[in-house]
């Protein structure tokens, strides 16, 4: 039975990562930082590890056939950015190379570039772009069979994103929101998860390495923008029957007050501004990069999927 050790297999992508592999047959190991805080995935050993302990990371891919990298962040300074996109790669690097593990998928985000990593908006895109560089272009990982997935924004039940504008239009009689025009092509966790799994699961060695591109863009089939978004998580959520609230599309200055209110707000800040660059370059497919098909997904459309999760709000 093949191993595999799921870094951020605890989150909302990670956790269908997780049932998959497990359903295919492999032995799946998920550290975490607070086992307390986690409900048991089936078929899955939680550990409590600080993946960001270099020893402690080497001894959980010891003897395991592969690596998945799901662990990123939203929100943070500089420096956590750094530690979390960038330090992190960077140690998995180090241990997958001393403990003999060369394959590892790695998810990141459309939008990164790995080649011109500062070019990115935002400190979000950028540091994942560093990461990226380190997983794709560094020296200690030319060894390593490396693929790295790039999703758009990701719905499926438990999305904290179609559920976050369904709740908040359900609570509030208006909708203020920041990069209204600003286009995205969601996808469907679910393909997500098959795309990490097909990743992992392609035939080893030199020949399947070329054949399969080493950088794969994870969208779904149609381009929506913001507001186009929030206006179908009321319409299928029911909210005011479906006619949801009123969108009040924020001019750029307003938006960035807006998002730095929510960056004082105790938590996990519902927009930040460096969330405001991210959307200054619109969030689709690149062409420049293979797609799903690559892997011989056809990415499933959001609406079906969404009404059933959204309904039962
Ligand atoms: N969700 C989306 O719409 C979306 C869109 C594009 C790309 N992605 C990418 O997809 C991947 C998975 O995203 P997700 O939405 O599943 O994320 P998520 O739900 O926030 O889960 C991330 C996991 O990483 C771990 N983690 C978070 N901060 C950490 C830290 N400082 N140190 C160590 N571990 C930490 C957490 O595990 P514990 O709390 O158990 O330690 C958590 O379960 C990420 O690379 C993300 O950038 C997601």
């Amino acid at each position: 039975m093949k191993s595999v050790a799921v870094l951020g297999g605890t989150g909302f992508v990670g956790q269908q990562v997780c049932r998959l592999l497990v359903a295919h047959g492999w032995t799946v190991t998920v550290p975490t930082r607070q086992r307390s805080l986690v409900s048991p995935i089936g078929g899955v050993a939680l550990r409590e590890v600080d993946v960001h302990d270099g020893g402690a990371l080497c001894q959980l891919v010891a003897g395991l056939d592969a690596v998945i990298n799901l662990v990123a962040i939203l929100h943070g300074d500089s420096a956590l950015f750094e530690s979390v996109h960038v330090t992190l790669p960077q140690s998995l690097v180090m241990a997958c190379v001393q403990q003999r593990v060369t394959r590892v998928v790695h998810v990141s985000a459309l939008g990164v570039d790995d080649v011109q990593p500062q070019s990115g908006p935002s400190e979000y895109l950028r540091s994942k772009g560093r990461g990226e560089a380190v997983l794709l272009h560094s020296p200690q990982a030319a060894g390593l069979d490396v693929t790295v997935l790039r999703p758009s924004v990701i719905f499926g039940a438990g999305d904290k994103f179609l559920n976050m504008f369904a709740k908040l239009q359900a609570a509030f009689p208006v909708m203020p929101l920041a990069g209204a025009q600003a286009k995205f092509q969601p996808v469907w966790v679910d393909d997500v998860a098959l795309a990490v799994v097909r990743s992992l699961e392609r035939a080893p060695g030199a020949a399947a390495r070329a054949a399969l591109p080493r950088v794969i863009e994870a969208c779904g089939p149609t381009v929506y923008t913001l507001a186009d978004l929030v206006r179908l998580s009321a319409r299928l959520s029911g909210v005011r029957g479906g006619a949801g609230r009123p969108v009040i599309a924020l001019p750029q200055w307003m938006a960035r007050v807006q998002a730095s209110l929510m960056e004082l707000a105790p938590g996990e800040p519902l927009m930040s501004r460096d969330n405001l660059d991210s959307m200054k370059v619109d969030n689709v497919a690149s062409g420049t990069v293979p797609g799903l098909e690559a892997l011989g997904i056809a990415p499933a459309q959001l609406e079906p999927i969404a009404a059933q999760y959204l309904s039962k709000r």
